[in-house]
């Protein structure tokens, strides 16, 4: 039988083309019987595993280093050298040693030291044995001299190898020479990045089971800006114009999508000053920051006066990066926050708490802030000016402390300034 179906479906076109169509419908029955059979035949005959996914399971698998071998990726730098020199500097190839991992993975107190986190930040770690919400032993050591595959991080062979073989978009006999290949047209879409860049808290004691909100929802986002009339169609469009794949490390980047206005006009006959800042949002598929929820940002305007001292009661030094309540109303410099927390909530661990409102930008969108400012002072040093500073931050300051940061690492990088003279003085 398995021989006759074999046969079958090598010569199923030519003879699919001679049948008059009295014979349809018993070829139907028997053409159903042919593609189950044929599609089993392969691997029946074969008896191996089936292909690894190309695709990233937020964290669940590791790889089995075995299986890249003897792949490195300085050999495919041997030929590919622009994709391997922009991959070198990207955030990607830091993404097991950079600082604010590392801390956070070695840190006791948290649901750091996690296996899964590797899947996404080293994929080709040697721990795929383990539980997902398991730790490694003696991973300290390993930090403290990374071998190639944490110092790789999510290298060329975690996007673009399986099974000995490279995945690409476009098969050539070029490629092929150079090396088997697997044609891999999943590689362009939005859900392969999404593998890694959207998933939701695990359960410690239930390793693949998620609760709350997720964690980081690229994808999501990305789906939301597109429902809205978003042009782009995969991630690729704004962040693969190279291998370098840059994000919110990158000023450049994050200056494409933010703009930043301010404007101060003295109200007719008063010593009130009104002043609107704003935020507009272009050229990026999801909300701004995207990624990480540890990642913020803060809008800082001050009124001083022509010689550059504060007009208007100062936030004691030291009391952290933001305000809330009716502190932040009457304090200055005001102080705008752009950011997502993660409450009882959003953690799913009470679903009747109150939601934490997501501040963070929306794409294409802009957002107004109006301040009114009394200038009680009659002998202030006028003109009057009035600055705002828009900053980005990788990692809140508490945060860092809390998990044990060394503190020379930047956490926060000064993007816009805007600053104006109100041209009326009182
Ligand atoms: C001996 C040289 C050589 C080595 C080593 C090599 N490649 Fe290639 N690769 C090629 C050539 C040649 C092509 C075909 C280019 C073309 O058709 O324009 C190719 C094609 C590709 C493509 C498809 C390009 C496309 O347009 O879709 C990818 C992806 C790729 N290689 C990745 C890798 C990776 C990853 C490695 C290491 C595991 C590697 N290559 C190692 C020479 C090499
Ligand atoms: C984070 C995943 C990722 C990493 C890491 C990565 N690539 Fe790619 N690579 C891609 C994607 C996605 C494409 C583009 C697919 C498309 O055309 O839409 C691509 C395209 C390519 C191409 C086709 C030509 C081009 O530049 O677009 C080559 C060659 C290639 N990669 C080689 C490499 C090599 C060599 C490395 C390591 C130095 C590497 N890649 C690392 C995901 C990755
Ligand atoms: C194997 C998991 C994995 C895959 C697949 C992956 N990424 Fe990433 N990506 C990461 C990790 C981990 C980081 C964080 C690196 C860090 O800062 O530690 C990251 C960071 C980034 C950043 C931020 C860089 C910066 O400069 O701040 C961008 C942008 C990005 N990835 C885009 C993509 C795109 C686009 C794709 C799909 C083509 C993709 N990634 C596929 C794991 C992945
Ligand atoms: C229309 C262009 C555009 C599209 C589409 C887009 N991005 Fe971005 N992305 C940006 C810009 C601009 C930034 C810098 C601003 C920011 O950090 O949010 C960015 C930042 C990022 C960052 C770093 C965030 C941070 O601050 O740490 C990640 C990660 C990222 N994008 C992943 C993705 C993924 C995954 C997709 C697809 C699901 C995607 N992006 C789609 C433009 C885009
Ligand atoms: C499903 C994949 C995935 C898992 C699992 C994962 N991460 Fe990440 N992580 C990412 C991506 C993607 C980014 C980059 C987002 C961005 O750039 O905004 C990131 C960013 C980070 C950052 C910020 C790095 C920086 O450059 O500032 C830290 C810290 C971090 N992850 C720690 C961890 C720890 C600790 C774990 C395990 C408890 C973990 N991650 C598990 C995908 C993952």
């Amino acid at each position: 039988m398995m021989d006759l179906v074999q046969r079958l479906c090598q010569s199923l076109p030519a003879r699919f083309g001679r049948v008059g169509a009295w014979l349809l419908l018993p070829l139907a029955v028997l053409g159903t019987v042919v593609v189950v059979e044929c599609g089993r035949i392969p691997s029946l005959l074969s008896a191996t595993r089936l292909p690894t996914p190309i695709h990233f399971d937020q964290g669940l698998t590791a790889f089995d280093p075995e299986d890249v071998k003897p792949w490195t990726n300085v050999k495919c730098g041997k030929c590919h050298a622009r994709e391997f020199k922009d991959w070198r500097s990207s955030q990607h190839a830091a993404a097991g040693t950079n600082e604010n991992f590392k801390v956070e993975y070695l840190y006791t107190g948290g649901d750091g030291r996690a296996q899964q986190c590797m899947n996404c930040h080293a994929p080709i770690n040697p721990y795929g044995h383990l539980l997902p919400t398991q730790e490694a032993e003696g991973i300290e050591q390993v930090f403290k001299d990374p071998p190639s595959w944490l110092a790789d991080g999510v290298d060329c062979l975690s996007c673009h190898l399986r099974d000995g073989k490279v995945l690409g978009v476009h098969v050539t006999s070029q490629g092929l020479a150079a090396h088997p290949m697997r044609k891999t047209p999943e590689l362009s879409t939005a859900a392969f990045c999404a593998g890694c860049h959207q998933f939701g808290f695990k359960t410690a004691n239930l390793p693949d089971n998620y609760h709350g909100q997720l964690q980081q929802a690229s994808l999501a986002e990305f789906l939301d800006y597109r429902k809205a009339g978003g042009a782009e169609q995969s991630c690729h469009d704004c962040h693969l114009n190279d291998h370098r794949m840059e994000g919110g490390y990158t000023d450049s980047v994050l200056k494409t999508a933010l703009e930043l206005e301010l404007g101060a006009v003295w109200q007719p006959g008063s010593r009130q000053l009104e002043i609107v800042v704003t935020l507009t949002t272009q050229n990026v598929g999801h909300r701004v920051p995207g990624g990480e929820l540890f990642r913020f940002l803060t809008l800082d305007t001050q009124v001083t006066d022509a010689r550059g001292r504060p007009l208007l009661p100062r936030t004691p030094s030291g009391s952290g990066e933001e305000l809330a309540g009716p502190e932040a109303s009457s304090r200055w410099p005001k102080r705008e926050t752009m950011r997502r927390r993660i409450g009882e909530y959003e953690h799913g661990m009470k679903s009747k708490a109150q939601p934490i409102p997501d501040t963070r930008l929306l794409p294409d969108s802009r957002r107004r802030f109006v301040y009114h400012v009394q200038i009680a002072d009659p002998d202030v040093v006028v003109p009057v000016r009035v600055r705002s500073e828009l900053w980005y931050h990788l990692l809140d300051r508490e945060k860092a402390r809390e998990i044990g940061h060394a503190g020379d690492f930047p956490l926060k990088r000064l993007l816009l300034t805007r600053t104006v003279s109100p041209d009326i003085s009182p």
